[in-house]
């Protein structure tokens, strides 16, 4: 039997575009066992490219690949088709898709939306859980629904901040003090991300997050130890045990995640068992808040004076580089790098399943009765 033909698609318009790079050579070392890979690069201004050679994916630029401009098209009838630009000749079919991008038009819903268009099977979250795990906002309103404990915050938009920034300043003193964390409401890898002690410092990174997003949350801060959680399926999933993370930095910032390299990894984590499994359970219940499917981490803190445990955020296209906690919390819980891209692969064809049994139009379905 020939091999399922799988998209990898990396690389994107984010900041996170060299991580993506990472996280995609790492799955396809995974899924090149089992599964005929075509990778496909996207370069920093969205355009697509593809195939690219396995070894090049963590050093993927256009310039090289120039004459492999390809793309799919949002109908149905193309059935996973992907094709060459600017011909438009069908140049393979795949039979899934799996996105490897972090950040904005990759975690966000967006190219979730053209595979729900293309009507193609996709690892990973769907257009709402994407979405809804990408904007801070929206992610802790869904948590606070489900009643999972977590910081204090505030959101506020662009335009509040620019129009009475003194109002803005005055609710943040009074409902959440010092220090707070300020963020920008839909970015990844702490990008935009500050931590304020005083009120020059809290205008400053107020005036730094809206730079980045037209909505800004800003959280009491607490001093915690961090930890996350890997989760693994559909209506069901399973989670692995909790990893914990020590910055090197005086928080969990981009240069402490990417640049540094002096974060230290426990793998398992340092915690009782009555903790870990609270934990445990807060991550399903986290996952299924936002309606999630496939895979997510979930990011927690246990605060330093009352041991309370608090969920941070869920990433619904979590780090996934040869370092990254997602593949290592499941490889030490004894599930290899092949057979977890494997089962995100089957997931992905369980989860289109699911959702082709819907019927969309009222007639059919008059009809089949
Ligand atoms: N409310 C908070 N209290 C204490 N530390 C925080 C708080 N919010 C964020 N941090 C620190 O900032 C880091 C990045 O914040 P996070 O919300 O996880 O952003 P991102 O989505 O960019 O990863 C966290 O890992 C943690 O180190
Ligand atoms: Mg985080």
């Amino acid at each position: 039997m020939s091999k399922l033909k799988v998209a990898l698609i990396f690389g994107g318009r984010s900041g996170e575009h060299e991580v993506s790079r990472n996280s995609a050579y790492t799955v396809a070392q995974g899924l090149k066992q089992n599964y005929d890979v075509f990778p496909i690069g996207i370069a920093k201004d969205g355009q697509w490219y593809g195939p690219i050679p396995l070894s090049e994916i963590p050093v993927f630029t256009p310039e090289k690949f120039n004459e492999h401009k390809i793309t799919i098209l949002p109908i149905p009838a193309t059935n996973g088709t992907i094709y060459s630009l600017p011909d438009l000749k069908p140049l393979a079919k795949a039979q899934v898709f799996f996105p490897v991008l972090h950040g904005t038009f990759g975690e966000d819903g967006t190219i979730q939306g053209l595979f729900e268009l293309a009507q193609v099977p996709y690892i990973g979250a769907g257009v709402l859980a994407s979405s809804a795990g990408m904007d801070k906002v929206i992610m802790k309103n869904l948590f606070a629904q489900a009643e999972l404990p977590q910081v204090p915050f505030l959101p506020f938009l662009r335009k509040e901040i620019e129009k009475d920034l003194q109002t803005v300043l005055q609710k943040i003193e009074a409902d959440l003090g010092y220090p707070c964390f300020i963020k920008p409401v839909n970015l990844g890898s702490s990008v935009g991300i500050s931590k304020a002690s005083t009120q020059e410092q809290l205008k400053s990174a107020l005036l730094t997050a809206v730079h980045y997003d037209r909505k800004v949350i800003i959280e009491k801060g607490v001093e915690a130890r961090e930890f996350e959680i890997s989760v693994l399926g559909n209506d069901e999933p399973i989670v692995s045990l909790p990893g914990e993370i020590v910055p090197g930095n005086e928080f969990y910032d981009y240069q402490a995640k990417y640049i540094n390299d002096n974060s230290t990894l426990y793998v398992p984590a340092r915690l009782e068992e009555g903790p870990m499994q609270k934990m445990q359970d807060l991550a399903i219940k986290a996952f299924k808040a936002i309606d999630c499917s496939g895979l997510s981490r979930v990011d927690f803190f246990i605060t330093k004076d009352t041991q309370e445990i608090l969920v941070n955020e869920i990433n619904t296209l979590p780090g996934f580089t040869a370092i990254s906690m997602y593949p290592k919390l499941w490889e030490h819980s004894g599930i290899s790098l092949e057979y977890l891209t494997s089962k995100l692969v089957k997931l992905a064809l369980e989860h289109f399943a699911e959702k082709s049994k819907n019927v969309t139009t009222f007639t059919s379905y008059e009809q089949d009765r």
